[in-house]
C-alpha cells in the first residue's frame, strides 16, 4: 500500500504519450473536457492521477508533472480496440447520448471492459493510503467503484459522470446493465452534470434492483449512496487572464483580417464527434447562404474539429461526411481566396483558441446531446470585452447554466437557422447584457466551486490535505 491520500482515476492521463520513429517519447495535452476541468483541481491538490497514456503497449513509469503524480496504466492493442474504442465508445457513448447514432454491442468488448476496469481498481487499491479519497471519472470506468469497495472498504469513493445518463428505457438495452449499475453503486457519491441524470439513475435503482430511493439517497446493503447533480465548469479566472493578454487581442484582430474582415464570423469548436451536431450546423449555414439570409464574404464560418477516436467506424464516417459537406458549401458559395467555411481538423493551444473565441461574432455550440460542453463556457469567459453572441443547444448541459444564451433546438433546422440570424443581428446592448450576466455566473460557478461542492458532498473535511481546490 502506498500513501496517496487523494487519487483521481480517469481513462486518460491529462497528457498523451507520443513516441516517434526513433523511440523518443514526448507528452502532448489530452483532448476533451474532462482534462480541462480536472487539471486545475489536481494541481491545487497535489494528488495522484491514474490513467492511460493514450498509446497501446507497455506503460511508462509514474512521474511528476506540475505537482501531480501521474501513474500510467497499460492497455494492450486489443484492449484499446475492445475496451476503449469498442465498449466505451461504440456501445456506451452513443447509448448514453440518446442513441443519436446507433450503438453497437459485441460480447468480446464487455470482457475487455471488465478486465481493464479491474486493472484500474487494482492499481488504485495498491496506491491509496488508508482512508484515502478516490474520485473515479466517467463512463469508461463505471465498474471501478464497486471493484474498489471490495478491495478497499476503508476508502471514500466518489464517481462523476461527465456525459448524460440515459433514461431507464435506453439504459435497459445495455448488456450487463446490472453489473454496471452495481459498479456505480460501489461509490459513496455518484455525481452527474444535471438533476435529470441523477433522477434517471435513482429511478433505475428502483426499476432494476427494487431499491427505494429517498430524495437523493439510496440504501445499498448497510451504506447510503447519494446521487446528485454537480454541473462542471472551467477555470474562469485563467480563461479571462489568457483572453486579456495583448497576444490574444492582437491575434484575434489578425484572424479577423485573415478572414477578410467579415461582418459575421460564426465559429464552432468541437471534437469531431457526431453528438456535437456539426453536420446539422453546416447544413443550417448552407441553407442560410442559399436563402440569401447570410452572404459570403460578409458572413463566414470557421469550424475547428479536433481529431477524435479516429479508428472508430462512426467517427471515420462522420469525418468523411463533414469534409464532403464543407467541400460542397465552398464549391457552391466560396469565392476565389474567400471560402465560406474554414475547416480546421487540428488541435490548438489555449492562446489560439482564446483568439478564435474573441474573433467570433457568433459562437455555435449546437450539440444534439452533451453532458455539459465546456467550449460554451470558455467562449463566455474569453469575451472580456462583453461582445459576441452564444448560440447554445438546449440539449447541452451548459444550457442549464448559461441561460442568457440564444437557445436553440439543433434537431429543428428552422430553429437553428433562426437562432444564428437572431444572434448575428441582435443589438449590441442586448448581446452585451447577456454576456455580462453569463460571465458573472461563471465567475461564481467555476471549476474550483464544482470540485469543492462534490468533495464536500463526499464528506471530505475541508482542511484535509486531499482537498484544497482553487485556493
Ligand atoms: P468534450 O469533453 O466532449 O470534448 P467539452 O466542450 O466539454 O467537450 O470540452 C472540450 C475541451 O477541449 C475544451 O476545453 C476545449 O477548449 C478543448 N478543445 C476543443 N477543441 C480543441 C482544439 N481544436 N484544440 C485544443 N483544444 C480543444
Ligand atoms: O467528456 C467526455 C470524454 O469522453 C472524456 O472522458 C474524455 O476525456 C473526452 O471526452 C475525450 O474523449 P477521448 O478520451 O475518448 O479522446
Amino acid at each position: 500500500m502506498s500513501n496517496a491520500s487523494f487519487i483521481v482515476v480517469a481513462n486518460r492521463l491529462p497528457v498523451d504519450s507520443v513516441v516517434d520513429d526513433e523511440g523518443n517519447r514526448t507528452w502532448r495535452r489530452s483532448p476533451g473536457g474532462l482534462v480541462t476541468a480536472l487539471e486545475p483541481v489536481l494541481q491545487a491538490n497535489s494528488g495522484t492521477w491514474i490513467g492511460w497514456a493514450g498509446t497501446a503497449g507497455e506503460a511508462p513509469d509514474a512521474f511528476e508533472s506540475d505537482g501531480v503524480t501521474l501513474m500510467p496504466v497499460p492497455l494492450s492493442e486489443q484492449e484499446v480496440l475492445r475496451y476503449y474504442e469498442g465498449f466505451s465508445n461504440a456501445s456506451l457513448w452513443p447509448l448514453y447520448h440518446d442513441a443519436v447514432e446507433p450503438r453497437v454491442f459485441r460480447r468480446s468488448w464487455w470482457k475487455s471492459y471488465y478486465e481493464v476496469n479491474e486493472r484500474f481498481a487494482d492499481i488504485c487499491a495498491r496506491e491509496a493510503a488508508p482512508g484515502a479519497v478516490v474520485w473515479v471519472q466517467d463512463y469508461q470506468l463505471q465498474l471501478v467503484p464497486g471493484m474498489l469497495r471490495e478491495r478497499r472498504p476503508d476508502l471514500r469513493i466518489g464517481f462523476f459522470l461527465h456525459i448524460p445518463f440515459p433514461p431507464v428505457e435506453l439504459f435497459m438495452q445495455l448488456p450487463h446493465r446490472m453489473e454496471i449499475l452495481k459498479g456505480l453503486l460501489g461509490a459513496d457519491l455518484v455525481g452527474f452534470q444535471r438533476p435529470l441524470a441523477a433522477q434517471n439513475f435513482l429511478a433505475l435503482t428502483r426499476h432494476l434492483l427494487g431499491y427505494r430511493p429517498r430524495g437523493h439517497y439510496v440504501n445499498v446493503d448497510d451504506r447510503l449512496v447519494r446521487a446528485d447533480a454537480f454541473p462542471i465548469s472551467i477555470d474562469t479566472a485563467h480563461n479571462e487572464e489568457v483572453a486579456g493578454t495583448e497576444r490574444v487581442r492582437q491575434r484575434a484582430k489578425e484572424i479577423r483580417a485573415e478572414l477578410g474582415e467579415p461582418e459575421t464570423i460564426i465559429l464552432g469548436v468541437d471534437r469531431l464527434d457526431y453528438t456535437k451536431g456539426i453536420e446539422q450546423r453546416l447544413k443550417a449555414f448552407r441553407e442560410l447562404l442559399e436563402d440569401g439570409r447570410l452572404q459570403v464574404p460578409n458572413a463566414v464560418m470557421v469550424q475547428v474539429a479536433t481529431p477524435s477516436r479516429e479508428r472508430v467506424d462512426q467517427y471515420m464516417k462522420l469525418r468523411e461526411r463533414v469534409e464532403r459537406q464543407v467541400g460542397r458549401i465552398n464549391g457552391e458559395y466560396g469565392q476565389v481566396g474567400l471560402p465560406a467555411v474554414h475547416y480546421l481538423h487540428q488541435s490548438f493551444d489555449r492562446y489560439e483558441l482564446a483568439a478564435l473565441y474573441q474573433a467570433a461574432d457568433v459562437m455555435a455550440v449546437t450539440p444534439l446531446r452533451d453532458g455539459m460542453n465546456l467550449v460554451a463556457k470558455e467562449y463566455v469567459a474569453s469575451r472580456v470585452d462583453n461582445r459576441g453572441a452564444l448560440v447554445l443547444s438546449e440539449f447541452a448541459g451548459a444550457a442549464g447554466d448559461l441561460r442568457q444564451a440564444f437557445l436553440v433546438n439543433p434537431h429543428d433546422l428552422t430553429d437553428l437557422k433562426d437562432g444564428f440570424v437572431t444572434a448575428a443581428n441582435a443589438p449590441l446592448d442586448d448581446k452585451m447584457k447577456r454576456m455580462r450576466a453569463m460571465r458573472r455566473y461563471l465567475r461564481k460557478h467555476d471549476v474550483s466551486r464544482w470540485a469543492r461542492s462534490f468533495l464536500t458532498a463526499l464528506g471530505v473535511p475541508e482542511r484535509s490535505a486531499a482537498y484544497n481546490p482553487g485556493s
